[in-house]
């Protein structure tokens, strides 16, 4: 099978250029100008913008967690996700206590393989580490290509490790060449001002941001910076939401130490004021919860200061039944919200039509510095010769309106109901199939491949 796709106007992080595109196989074969070749396939690209398919790095599909399970599954949330623009996920493989990883590894593979739609791969989080954790650290390296290890230093009991075991994981995972990330907040602090505004009859959706004020992320994201500097191990900070803990990374930054920085679309466009709604406010219920504007400002200047390298969605659906689980209760609504198919356009609407970030930055934070920082480079996040052909046809000038009428996710309310959003995916390809055409879905459960990673660094 092969494809050229005409006249496109090529983004990557560093070019911006018009050129064809000629697919071969699952492969990006040739660019160049006015290319001559025959195709089974040819796309008219003309006034539409080509960029590397997405990759949001932090996605929850058929997770359980809070007594429930994230309503996306493998194959409706890459199915979305490929609606949205991305191309490839990141899911996160959950440890049991007292388990090991490779039982984990086995519950999530059954749980993707021959399900997904769309490309994935897996963080492993690393909830109780051992010894006899630590020895099967080396086959996840090695074998099985997941090369980041996600710790919890909050949701204590069920996911939070202490930091002497977070001391031990980084030393071994150094050794291995792998990169440890963070959700980083105070889980200590936090789980005192839940039992605090609980035992005051404080029990509406605005306390769950109240018991996570910025200094239970700052601090933490200053510690573990502090962590991975002795350890000298590549790190990577999950859904950084605040100010607090963005000053950290700067402070780390000043002895050449580089903490990577994920922030989410929500925590770029969404504040706290949604907390005010009464419980409505729990679709947005999510850890860290939502922040202020002067964080979102905080963030939009730390993408273009290079210290915020991802934009990622932490996409953790819940019906609306589900979230109801904490309608007397805020500290018992499942954590998380919906984004996985709205990251990408939102991020170029909000971000580049709006003047925040260039075009070159939108292809960084929305693919190719996850594609690096996480070893898959260049075999994705770019449009190269040799690179899996995983790329997006994009409308700068199309508008249309998010809602949970025309969404794909499998999930009951949109967090973005009514957003005016300009741009729009028109055609996705995924290792040169068509998979997205003018919003038909053309490849099916299955064609999404595990994607092995490689070593990591820390410096991209
Ligand atoms: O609220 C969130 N973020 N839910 C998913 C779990 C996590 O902490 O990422
Ligand atoms: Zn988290
Ligand atoms: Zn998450």
């Amino acid at each position: 099978m092969s494809i050229l796709i005409k006249n496109g106007r090529i983004i990557t992080a560093s070019d911006d250029y018009v050129a064809d595109i000629y697919v071969e196989g699952e492969h990006i074969a040739a660019i160049g100008q006015s290319l001559d070749r025959a195709a089974d396939e040819v796309i008219d690209a003309k006034g539409l913008l080509v960029f590397p398919g997405g990759i949001d790095p932090h996605v929850h599909l058929d997770m359980p967690f809070m007594g429930t399970y994230s309503s996306d599954d493998y194959e409706t949330g890459t199915r979305a996700a490929l609606h949205g623009g991305t191309t490839m996920v990141i899911d996160f493989i959950l440890q049991t206590q007292g388990d090991s990883l490779y039982n984990a590894l086995r519950t999530w593979q059954a749980k993707s393989q021959g399900k997904a739609v769309g490309d994935y791969s897996y963080h492993m989080a690393v909830t109780d580490f051992n010894e006899s954790t630590k020895a099967e650290l080396v086959d996840m390296v090695e074998k099985e290509g997941i090369t980041s290890f996600k710790t919890f230093m909050a949701y204590k009991g069920a996911l939070m490790i202490d930091d002497g075991q977070m001391v031990a994981l980084m030393t071994e995972i150094e050794r291995l060449g792998g990169m440890v990330t963070v959700h980083a907040t105070n889980g200590d602090m936090i789980d005192r001002l839940i039992a605090k505004h609980r035992a005051e009859g404080k029990l509406s959706p605005l306390y769950h941001y109240l018991s996570q004020p910025e200094i239970t992320e700052a601090e933490a994201s200053g510690r573990f910076a502090d962590m991975a500097y002795y350890t000298d191990v590549p790190a990577y900070i999950v859904h950084l939401t605040c100010e607090g803990a963005l000053n950290h990374v700067r402070d780390a930054s000043k002895r050449n130490q580089k903490v990577f920085v994920e922030t989410c679309i929500q925590y770029l466009l969404l504040d706290a004021s949604l907390y005010e709604k009464d419980f409505e406010g729990a679709k947005w219920v999510m850890s860290p919860p939502l922040r202020q504007k002067k964080d979102q400002e905080t963030l939009w200047a730390g993408i273009n200061q290079g210290l915020v390298q991802v934009v990622a969605t932490d996409h953790c659906p819940f019906m609306w039944e589900q979230k109801n689980m904490g309608k007397d209760d805020f500290s018992k609504i499942p954590n998380g919200h919906p984004a996985i198919e709205n990251r990408f356009e939102l991020l170029y609407s909000e971000g580049v039509n709006k003047g925040r970030i260039s075009l070159n930055t939108f292809a960084a934070v929305s693919s190719t510095n996850a594609a690096k920082i996480f070893g898959m480079y260049p075999r994705k996040g770019c449009i190269a010769v040799g690179s899996d052909a995983d790329i997006v046809l994009f409308d700068p000038n199309e508008t249309h309106t998010l809602s949970v009428d025309s969404h794909h996710m499998n999930v009951d309310y949109s967090a973005y109901e009514g957003w005016e959003v300009t741009g729009k995916v028109k055609t996705v390809l995924l290792r040169g199939q068509v998979a997205i055409d003018n919003g038909e879905v053309k490849v099916g459960p299955g064609y999404g491949q595990f994607i092995k990673r490689n070593k990591v660094s820390k410096v991209i």
